[in-house]
């Protein structure tokens, strides 16, 4: 690995064995950027590849004769009015009212490691031999402001993080009306945009498109989080990519708040790609000695497909965005019971919940919404963070406490940045709202937001929290967040600043975030907004899992959990096996098909194990088994394949394979069932072609329904439902595993799927 600085032509060259980056400082001062794709073997003058041409119309940047036109230029960091006309990363204005720059190279520096962004999230390294970072400073002399762009390069991943920091050193006061935290250019436009998107209970769905002329992308706008609706993360691939090869670069924002992520391809085919904060309702003040620093863009070169994209950002964000004590640890398995009870529970019924939780092998118990204030209902009680005694005489203490007698760990939901009218909280202190005084301002699900733009609403809810999490046992906190910011606007704030809240809002919750983890280390945090509304990697580096979907259903899920995969860990992904008919859907899906879903992921049960047949308990215990055998594999050594896509037909596979590639596991969920099927073989991925495996897999009918069926039409017996043989890596993955419809057919009624343990045989 290297970032190498060519001084004759005045070419940066960050390269590692997969990936190379390509910067030049330009006649002008600024920068270009020349190449970013698969590895170029280092020289000392690519300029080569600056192209140049004259066009009509075009506007010249350097003094005659030149010819350097910014719009035909690939450059690195774009600003705002120099006869470049497409979408800038950055605009500043100025007190005389311009917003015309020059940033131009005045130095730089290589150092090896990676500096942190704190208080903002970003990934890291351990060791400074990890990676290597090159800072390049650019100066505007008029307003006399620094602007360092920051790129990391990671030594075994190909992976360049980015981000720009502004000093204002100059007496004027500067706005920053537009600070994205990168740019890249590519000099074609052959590619699809792959996104992720959605909505509540069906989010992060793949979308692809093919790029045209113009500009096209996504954004959050939604103030508190990314959204249901767009993740922060855009991939352009080319056409012929597939999930196993060909050219992909993925773009990953480490954010939570408002976000834009574009691509904008010129007349010459030309493709912009911008990701950062967005603009929108974005102006951020910067006085004489103060500096703005962007969030981390994190991206990712693959020239083997999608799934390779995605295993980088699996392993880099599982060990180097992730911290704490849960980063390398397999997760316990919960019972949640916000679909076992809603608001409707007392201590007796938690704990005959949890007894039984504790029965079957689960080793989390979750305390959902419900438990503080007068909160028997969503209309009131956010923002009271002292416990209901109706409902819990002992308080949280004493139900932790029992909870723990009963051999399980104690965890509990929270909702800590919102606020019901209906609440001790908002009476005290109306002005701690988000909102426009004299203004509407809307509700959603009753609820408002707080103003966490605010250092003393941070600290007084930090006060609030902490004092139930020291006087309990607590192992676990879910933090949830159950709305979108309207009508931005903060009461503490000056006029002048009001561009600057929504940010700043964003650095309260991570102000709140590190002030927990901190001083409760080894509780593990999983967030959550209205199901899977802020998964992103700026919250994984603070809770290490997400709450995924409130979408629980088994074939909603395969669409969610697959979808998701495209960017973050498995071992990320909460994941929950819910009662049937299911409480979003109606739909009933088999215990096992629920439980063949929720195995990738972090693994638990959201209903009351009381209500379940003898037969259906003693299927929960062997799942329970079943996972605590395999979680390590699942969520912490694996690697992840997707197999089949679901939103591609009717089946959806993916399996997770070891290290060592001894052991893997592999998922095959089947829609609907086939009538007159044909013949289908699902071949694997990732294992050792030489290695010989044995393959075992359980074809048990799901439900006794079947078993009838089964003797109504004179099926024959299926007297030895768990099938095993031996085979090669190489006849796994080339020729496939046989899957049998009609066994499929009989096992379940529609949404049957089967598990895969692949193991190595000790020949
Ligand atoms: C939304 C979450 O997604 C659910 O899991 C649950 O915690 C509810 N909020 C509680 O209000």
């Amino acid at each position: 690995m290297a970032i190498i600085f060519h001084e004759k032509t005045n070419t940066f060259h960050l390269t590692n064995k997969d990936v190379s980056y390509l910067i030049r400082i330009m006649e002008n001062g600024q920068l270009e950027n020349l190449y970013y794709g698969k590895a170029l073997k280092d020289r000392e003058d690519f300029s080569y590849m600056h192209e140049e041409g004259m066009r009509s119309q075009m506007s010249i940047n350097v003094p005659e004769p030149g010819m350097l036109s910014m719009h035909y230029t690939r450059q690195e960091y774009p600003v705002y009015g120099t006869g470049d006309y497409r979408s800038p990363a950055f605009t500043v204005l100025q007190e005389n009212g311009s917003r015309i720059s020059n940033y131009v190279y005045a130095s730089h520096s290589i150092f090896a490691g990676k500096k942190s962004l704190e208080p903002l999230p970003s990934t890291y390294v351990e060791s400074d031999g990890e990676a290597s970072t090159l800072e390049i400073t650019l100066h505007d002399q008029i307003t006399d402001t620094d602007l360092t762009l920051s790129y990391t390069l990671y030594e075994n991943y190909p992976v360049i993080t980015r981000n720009a920091r502004f000093l204002q050193k100059g007496s004027e006061k500067i706005v920053l009306e537009r600070a994205l935290s990168a740019s890249v250019e590519f000099i074609d436009m052959d590619y699809e945009l792959v996104h992720l998107s959605g909505a509540w209970s069906r989010e992060r769905y793949v979308k692809s498109r093919k790029l045209e002329t113009g500009i096209q992308g996504i954004q959050g706008l939604n103030g508190t989080c990314c959204g249901a609706e767009f993740n922060p993360f855009l991939a352009l691939k080319r056409p012929d990519t597939t999930e196993f090869q060909g050219e992909v670069y993925g773009f990953s924002f480490v954010y939570s708040g408002n976000f834009l992520a574009q691509a904008e391809v010129t007349t010459f085919d030309m493709t912009r790609i911008l990701m950062g904060i967005n603009p929108e309702g974005f102006a951020w003040e910067l006085k004489q000695g103060e500096s703005f620093q962007t969030p981390e863009v994190v991206m990712v070169y693959s020239d083997q497909g999608l799934n390779k994209m995605s295993q980088v950002y699996h392993r880099l964000y599982r060990t180097r965005l992730m911290r704490g004590k849960w980063r390398d640890q397999a997760r316990p398995i919960l019972l949640n019971n916000w679909e076992a009870t809603y608001f409707d529970f007392n201590e007796e019924k938690i704990l005959n919940i949890a007894r039984k939780a504790k029965e079957v092998g689960v080793e989390l118990f979750v305390l959902d919404d419900g438990w503080f204030g007068a909160r028997n209902d969503d209309y009131r009680g956010l923002g009271d963070w002292y416990v209901n005694l109706d409902k819990l005489p002992d308080g949280i203490s004493g139900l932790s406490r029992k909870v723990e007698e009963l051999g399980l760990k104690f965890g509990l939901w929270v909702e800590l940045e919102m606020v019901n009218k209906d609440s001790d909280l908002y009476r005290a202190h109306p002005d701690w709202l988000i909102g426009v005084p004299d203004r509407f301002e809307s509700h959603a699900r009753h609820q408002h937001v707080l103003d966490f733009s605010r250092k003393e609403v941070v600290d007084y809810i930090y006060e609030m929290i902490s004092k139930v999490i020291r006087e309990s046992s607590i192992s676990y906190i879910k933090w949830d967040m159950n709305r979108y910011m309207t009508e931005p606007y903060s009461r503490g704030a000056a006029p002048s600043e009001q561009g600057m809240v929504m940010h700043r809002y964003m650095l309260g919750v991570y102000d709140l975030y590190t002030r927990l983890t901190t001083e409760f280390p080894d509780i593990l945090f999983e967030s959550c907004a209205s199901g899977g509304a802020r998964f992103d990697p700026g919250m994984l580096y603070f809770a290490p899992q997400t709450w995924s979907s409130d979408d629980t259903d088994a074939n909603e899920r395969t669409k969610i959990q697959y979808g998701t995969s495209m960017v973050y860990p498995i071992v990320s992904m909460g994941s929950h096996v819910s009662a049937v008919p299911n409480h979003q859907l109606h739909r009933t899906t088999s215990l096992a098909t629920r439980a063949n879903v929720a195995y990738f992921g972090t693994f638990g049960y959201e209903l009351d194990l009381n209500l379940l047949t003898d037969n259906e308990i003693e299927q929960v215990k062997e799942q329970i088994r079943f996972m605590k055998e395999y979680r390590e594999l699942i969520q912490v050594d694996g690697d992840f394949y997707r197999l089949l896509s679901p939103f591609a037909g009717n089946d959806t596979a993916w399996m997770v394979v070891s290290q060592d590639k001894q052991t893997a596991v592999a998922g095959y969920y089947q829609r609907l069932n086939w009538v007159n099927a044909s013949w289908y073989r699902l071949k694997l991925k990732g294992l050792c072609e030489d290695t010989l495996y044995e393959v075992s897999y359980d074809t048990t009918p799901d439900t006794p329904i079947n078993l009838e069926l089964e003797a109504a039409y004179g099926i024959r017996a299926n007297n030895n439902p768990r099938k095993t043989y031996q085979a090669y890596g190489t006849e796994l993955m080339y020729a496939g595993i046989p899957i049998d419809r009609d066994m499929l057919k009989r096992k379940s009624m529609d949404f049957a799927s089967l598990i895969f343990e692949i193991k190595k045989v000790n020949e």
